[in-house]
């Protein structure tokens, strides 16, 4: 069994916070074990819940249409969320149940070690710079031990404002370049010590 398969099966039976009493699937996330990007959203929704996979709703098809901006599909990158289970009533994640679930996602990022993390929301972004606000954080990234850390804003905030649309694909397409930079860029951050932000 890879280490992935077996960290699923140890997140499917988490009991760790309420939210178990009330959904229905848990949903670990999914892709390649070897996926050079790891996207971070916020929680499963409905959809997700009862399908127990990541942005299978209409942001994940908003999603979908972002990769294929920069020719990828979802089977090409992993996805997974800050939290594994859906709050009831679609309500925001809470802060304890966001504690209580860091240690999946950091036991998901361990294993794949990807070399770019694109934080998805406020969420996400709060987990890696939780000073920043979307507004100034997104579409600008920083590289921390070797790995980029890229927020961007939720794909479902464009859905609600569409003035967000050309942003957050803006956003996207910047992701190539970033990743043909890593290597270049990483060589600096070691000799530096310090997070580069570019
Ligand atoms: N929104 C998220 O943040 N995650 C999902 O999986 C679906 C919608």
């Amino acid at each position: 069994m890879s280490a992935l398969t077996e960290l699923y099966q140890q997140i499917t039976h988490c009991h760790n916070c309420k939210l178990a009493e009330t959904r229905n699937k848990v949903v670990p996330g999914e892709g390649p074990e070897n996926a050079t990007m790891f996207f971070i959203g916020e929680a499963p929704g409905w959809n997700e819940d009862q399908q127990g996979r990541p942005f299978v709703g209409q942001a994940g098809a908003f999603l979908e249409h972002l990769l294929s901006l920069i020719n990828l599909t979802r089977d090409q990158i992993y996805i997974a969320n800050a939290i594994k289970c859906h709050p009831p009533q679609n309500r925001d994640p809470l802060p304890t149940e966001i504690q209580s679930c860091q240690k999946w996602l950091d036991l998901q990022i361990d294993i794949i070690k990807p070399k770019m993390i694109i934080t998805l929301g406020r969420y996400s972004l709060a987990r890696y710079f939780p000073k920043e606000t979307i507004g100034k954080a997104h579409g600008k990234a920083r590289i921390q031990d070797g790995t980029i850390y890229y927020p961007m804003y939720h794909p479902a905030a464009a859905l609600h404002q569409n003035r967000l649309r050309e942003t957050i694909e803006a956003d996207m397409l910047k992701i190539p370049g970033l990743l043909a930079q890593i290597e270049k860029i990483a060589e600096v951050t070691k000799e530096t010590q310090q997070p580069t932000l570019f």
